[in-house]
């Protein structure tokens, strides 16, 4: 009897060890929440109408109870808002804590719930500042967590499974949703309501994952996280930078009114090839003479626009935004004038990053 009391026990303990050491073997990420659709909640499920952050990442985690298979999780909330109430603060406060979460030898990647109105600006933002290798993979969702067919779980699960994947690190920050997996250089939202909306229209989708299963395309075409210049150690404010957005009959008052309210960059979001009025084409010279760093990039959603085409950048002290649309080259200058005010040293940097 007494034996095979200790039998018993011998069992137990080992279903206990198998289970621990099972636990320990499944990689650890992080979850910050910052709110969005993804967390999102309707009034009623008949209507269009929902309130991004409404639910907590608690709740989002225990939305895919198969999740735990892939990774031991641990959830944090940053914030709970939509995304077109991101801003410089909470960017500073969300990098800052990417990088302490991920210098812990216990956490091997974070998952970052976010809206997708401005998805595409905190990733290319963390792109630039993360000091890490380790995957950091950012997840939205198009419809509210309480719609028929909710998006959310399946992305928030793709998301997961992307970060726990080898292939993963060293790819600077990355964005899941729809099944696609996106570079936060490359990405831009570019439909109001579908849920293939995100799209890199320069070079391509850095991937696929389709129900936890995860396969590689590409690796990111410029510098990023550990190979970049620039970080948010002891900042606490980003230089102001204001997007001016083209049009025909656009004159120069909101320009000069930028330059009077102290803005140290603009960026043009032009027509075209980076182009605008000549009156807005006056203005930008003034501002340029005043010490205001001038960016042109394009209204128009993909391309490249490169320096001294239609307009002589030599000539205006301007930077050419290659590749970056409007809110990407914001999101550059902001940083590139924290080091420097040289239209010159500042082209470089478009040039690299
Ligand atoms: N306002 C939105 C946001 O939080 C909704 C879009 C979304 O999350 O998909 O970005």
């Amino acid at each position: 009897m007494k034996g095979q009391m200790v039998l018993v026990l011998a069992a137990i303990a080992a279903v206990i060890l198998a289970l621990a050491s099972d636990a320990s073997a499944r990689p650890k990420i992080v979850v910050l929440a910052t709110g969005g659709t993804i967390a999102g909640a309707q009034t009623s499920t008949k209507e269009v109408g929902y309130k991004s952050g409404t639910f907590k990442v608690e709740d989002l985690i225990k939305a895919v109870p198969q999740i735990t298979e892939l990774a031991d999780l641990t959830g944090e909330q940053i914030v709970n808002i939509g995304s077109q109430n991101m801003n410089n603060e909470v960017w500073l406060k969300l990098a800052k804590r990417v990088n302490a979460t991920l210098k812990r030898d216990d956490v091997d990647g974070v998952v970052i719930t976010h809206g997708t109105d401005t998805m595409e600006e905190t990733a290319y933002f963390l792109n630039l500042v993360v000091k890490s290798d380790k995957p950091v993979v950012m997840v939205g969702s198009m419809r509210p967590a309480t719609a028929t067919s909710a998006d959310g779980p399946a992305n928030l699960y793709n998301a997961v499974a992307v970060a726990i994947h080898p292939e993963a690190r060293g790819r600077g920050v990355l964005v899941v949703l729809n099944d696609e997996i996106h570079f936060a250089r490359e990405i831009e939202k570019q439909n109001t309501t579908q849920l293939d909306t995100f799209k890199s229209p320069n070079r391509g989708r850095a991937g696929v994952a389709n129900t936890g299963a995860v396969h590689f395309f590409n690796k990111p075409a410029a510098l990023h996280t550990t190979a970049s210049e620039f970080s948010v150690e002891g900042v606490d404010v980003l230089p102001r930078v204001e997007i001016i957005y083209s049009y025909a009959n656009l004159g120069r008052d909101f320009i000069d009114c930028a330059v009077e309210k102290g803005t140290k960059g603009l960026v043009l979001a032009g027509v075209g090839d980076g182009n605008s009025t000549d009156p807005a084409l006056a203005a930008l010279g003034d501002a340029v003479k005043k010490g205001v760093v001038v960016v042109r990039s394009s209204r128009t959603g993909s391309g490249l626009v490169v320096r001294n085409v239609e307009i002589d950048d030599d000539k205006m002290d301007t930077v050419a935004a290659m590749e970056l649309n409007p809110q990407k080259a914001r999101v550059l200058l902001m940083l590139a004038l924290m080091k420097t005010s040289s239209p010159k040293e500042i082209q470089d940097k478009f040039s690299k990053y």
